[in-house]
């Protein structure tokens, strides 16, 4: 789904540079990647991490996997195919957020390490910080928490291609961060992910 179809297209410079953007907005861009299973905490961090740093004056934007689904990404569903293509778009949003100036947020399963890894060069090639958390709760915790009743579905066979009951989840090798939401609040993991920011510079004051 990602080959380029269109031909006679020429990459057209503005005259606004990253920098003047990061100036304009006191702050420089990056993308805060959120992996891990369904219910694992991922979007609840992220919102508390967005919410906390507004509040600080700083400019954060949450691109939720659900919420996503609603619009922009709403002709996709589940297999491996268009969960590609789900983590392939939301990689290049994340990334024009960033250039932006935005401390982009994403909160997706991205099951497929290829898929993150993609992302992850995009980001490299563009330098622009990108920063994976893998929310590690275990999927005992996330079944018996199972806000939206779709672990249970999965289990009584409802639901096909559910991550973690009969779809792969695959493990970053190397994230920035490892967050186990079973013993942390989205608040403690806010100040995790804070003084993780602090420490490489992307936000002070
Ligand atoms: S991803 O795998 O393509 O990254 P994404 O994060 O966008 O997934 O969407 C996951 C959300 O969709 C889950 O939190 C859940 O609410 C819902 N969902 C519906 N069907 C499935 C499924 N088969 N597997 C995983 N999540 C599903």
């Amino acid at each position: 789904m990602s080959e380029m179809k269109a031909t006679n297209i020429t990459w057209h410079e503005g005259h606004v540079t990253r920098e003047e953007r990061g100036k304009l907005l006191k702050q420089q861009g990056c993308t805060l990647w959120f992996t891990g299973l369904s219910g694992s905490g991922k979007s609840t961090i992220a919102f508390t991490l967005e919410h906390a740093l507004v509040q600080r004056g700083r400019l954060a934007y949450v691109l939720d996997g659900d919420n996503i689904r609603h619009g922009l990404n709403k002709n996709l569903g589940f297999s491996a195919a268009d969960r590609e293509e789900n983590i392939r778009r939301i990689g290049e949003v994340a990334k024009l957020f960033a250039d932006c100036s935005v401390i982009a947020m994403t909160s997706f399963i991205s099951p497929y390490r290829k898929d993150r890894d993609l992302v992850r060069s995009l980001h490299d090639a563009g330098k622009m910080p990108f920063i994976e958390v893998y929310v590690n709760t275990p999927i005992a915790t996330c079944e018996q928490r199972d806000p939206k009743g779709l672990y249970k579905k999965a289990r009584a066979g409802e639901l096909k291609n559910f991550t973690g009951i009969d779809d792969p989840y695959e493990e970053p090798l190397k994230p920035e961060l490892t967050i186990d939401a079973t013993n942390t609040s989205p608040q403690e993991a806010t100040i995790q992910l804070m003084q993780y920011l602090e420490k490489r510079g992307l936000i002070s004051g």
